[in-house]
This record gives structure tokens, C-alpha cells and sequence, in this order.
């Protein structure tokens, strides 16, 4: 059972199942055309076509920003500011174009302290990198402070990575404030709540000159046929997403009453995980739940994170098993 990525644990859509077995040769033969899906994506995201900009999952959008926030050279190493702990990707991506990522801790309880991030930027900051909610604490910050942070970071180019904002049901996505902010873009996924992480479809969301440069550092058919296909489907299928969504948050509030029982410290999440301090022994215990067929995500390493294992929040059937194997393991280990 997979609850390491944050995958949706039922998968896809039958209906964007069925799409893909109606998928002929000409399909595979053709270039895709991706007319129906931004469109599609668009729509769900309430703003005009040309505000969005569809990628190869959403890690393509955050390296095709990185890329083309770089471009412009100066004798600085450029760099990009973010907080820790976060999604790995910001830091890998800005290292593999040449630039070098400033992080800086969240707050206490992991809420957002704005004004450590304003103190990280430098003459050399290109991006400045949030995630809401925050992965991997799961932890919401307040849309006021990302539009006053938006305002107070520009020119520099402010990404909100908004991968898990189906869940939080909260969108800095609003085709007036990215006319008012044209250093803000929002990165959104498929991956997650539409379940077609294995199709690989994200989106970069902005105003329409923002998103031109990034667009530029995209290949012309970046996402392929199959992802093209599935994702006006997947998006149109209200009902299956409705379903999922209500799973993982029921899901997720099995998973805190039972660290509670548990003696378990666990931080509010608004998306489909849950951080939970498990204490010392947190990789043994990734590694025995592993043995037992469960895998979640060791976050013990990283700094703001000690002690702490992250497990994915989806259907109700599987959150119920991997309650019964972290108390199996959390005896064994007693
Ligand atoms: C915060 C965050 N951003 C981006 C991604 C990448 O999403 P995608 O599968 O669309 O590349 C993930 C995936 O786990 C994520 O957690």
C-alpha cells in the first residue's frame, strides 16, 4: 500500500480509464493538441485560457520556472528562497540549473513567519517558493499574507505551489489578482486529487505575460497523448473528485484520533496527509510498516522534521489498515 507519494490510493477516474482504452493509432501517431485540455483546466481554475499553462506534472512547471527566472545572467549565483522543511523539488531543481536554494524555518507549529522569509531575499533572488498547505506538514497558511507577501517580494517571482489546494478547498487562483500581481504564479496537479500522477499533468497558473517566459523553457509537447486525453475527463468526472475528497478527509480524521489514542503528535492538515511525530525510532518504524506491506514517508532527517513519518490520508479501506499496522508496530516496538 502506497502512502509514501501522497498518490490518490483509488487511482483514476473509471471514466478516464475508459478514455484511454478509446485512444486509436492516430493518437499515438499524432502530436498532441491540448486545445480541450487547458481549456478544461481553465475552467476548473475559473480564469481565462491564456492564464494557463499545462506541464509535465507539476515538478516540470517549478524547474520550467526556475529556468526561466535564471536566464537573465549577472555575476550573483542566483538564488531562490524557501522555507524548511518543503517539498525536496525547489531545492533539487534550483541546484540542477545552477543556482542555489536559501531556506529558512517555519514558526513554531509550522505557521508561516513572513517576515523571515522577506529578511532571506537577497539582490540575487529570483523565485521565492511557498507550498499551500504546506507539504510536509499538511499546515494552511492565510491567503491575506500570501497576496501581502506577493505584493512586498515583487519584482522577484513569487510561486505558490498550490499541489494539495483541491483538499484545503482554498485558491489564491483569481484572474484579478494576478493582474494586479504579475510576479505571482500558482503551481497546480493532477497528480493528486484527479488521481493521474502516473499520466504526469500540473498546470502554472498567472498572468499571461508572467507565464510567457516559462512557457519558453517548456518543449513544445511536453505532456503526451494520453495525459492530454485524460485530463478534460478527469476533470469533467465532479462526482468521482467530490468522492475522493470526502475519503481522504474522513481519512485524515481517523488518522489524528488514532495518533491522539496513540499518544502521537500530530499538526491540523488541510490536505491528504498527515505528519506525525512518532519519536526516535521513526525509520525503524517506516522500515517495519514497509515489512508489513505499508509504505509511508520517513521525514526523520530533515531539519523541522525530526522524529516525524508522514502517511498519506486516502480511501477510508486503506487508512483503516494502516492504522492496524502503525499500532502493530508501535507494540512491538513498545
Ligand atoms: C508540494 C508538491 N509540489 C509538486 C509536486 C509534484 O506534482 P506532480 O506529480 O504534478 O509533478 C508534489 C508531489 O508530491 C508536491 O508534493
Amino acid at each position: 500500500m502506497r502512502l509514501h507519494l501522497n498518490e490518490n490510493t483509488a487511482g483514476c477516474s473509471p471514466a478516464v480509464l475508459e478514455a484511454l482504452r478509446a485512444l486509436g493509432r492516430q493518437d499515438a501517431g499524432w502530436y498532441p493538441d491540448y486545445g480541450a485540455a487547458r481549456a478544461a483546466a481553465a475552467a476548473c481554475f475559473g480564469v481565462p485560457d491564456d492564464h494557463v499553462l499545462l506541464t509535465n506534472g507539476l515538478d516540470e512547471g517549478i524547474l520550467a520556472a526556475i529556468g526561466a527566472a535564471f536566464r537573465n545572467r549577472t555575476p550573483d549565483v542566483p538564488e531562490t528562497v524557501g522555507v524548511t522543511p518543503a517539498f525536496d523539488m525547489y531545492e533539487v531543481s534550483t541546484t540542477a540549473l545552477g543556482g542555489r536554494m536559501v531556506t529558512v524555518p517555519l514558526a513554531a507549529d509550522y505557521g508561516l513567519d513572513t517576515a523571515r522569509v522577506r529578511a532571506a531575499i537577497s539582490r540575487a533572488t529570483r523565485i521565492v517558493f511557498l507550498t499551500n498547505p504546506h507539504n510536509p506538514t499538511g499546515v494552511r497558511y492565510d491567503l491575506d499574507d500570501l497576496r501581502t507577501l506577493a505584493r512586498d517580494l515583487a519584482p522577484v517571482l513569487f510561486f505558490v505551489d498550490e499541489a494539495y489546494a483541491d483538499f484545503s478547498g482554498e485558491t489564491l487562483i483569481d484572474d484579478r489578482i494576478f493582474a494586479q500581481r504579475p510576479n505571482l504564479v500558482v503551481g497546480r496537479t493532477f497528480s493528486k486529487a484527479y488521481g493521474i500522477a502516473g499520466l504526469r499533468a500540473g498546470a502554472v497558473v498567472g498572468a499571461p505575460a508572467t507565464l510567457e517566459p516559462i512557457a519558453k523553457v517548456i518543449p513544445p509537447y511536453s505532456l503526451n497523448a494520453c495525459a492530454a486525453a485524460a485530463l478534460p475527463v478527469a476533470i469533467a468526472d465532479r462526482e468521482y473528485r467530490a468522492w475522493y475528497l470526502e475519503q481522504a478527509a474522513a481519512s485524515r480524521e481517523l488518522l489524528a484520533q488514532a495518533c491522539a489514542r496513540l499518544g502521537l503528535e500530530t499538526w491540523p492538515s488541510a490536505a491528504n496527509f498527515l505528519l506525525v511525530r512518532v519519536g526516535d525510532r521513526a525509520s525503524e518504524i517506516v522500515r517495519a510498516m514497509a515489512a508489513r506491506g505499508v509504505l509511508v514517508r520517513d521525514r526523520s532527517k530533515e531539519a523541522g522534521c525530526e522524529q516525524c513519518i508522514r502517511i498519506t490520508a486516502g480511501i477510508v479501506e486503506d487508512t483503516t489498515r494502516a492504522i492496524e499496522t502503525l499500532e502493530e508496530v508501535l507494540c512491538a516496538a513498545r
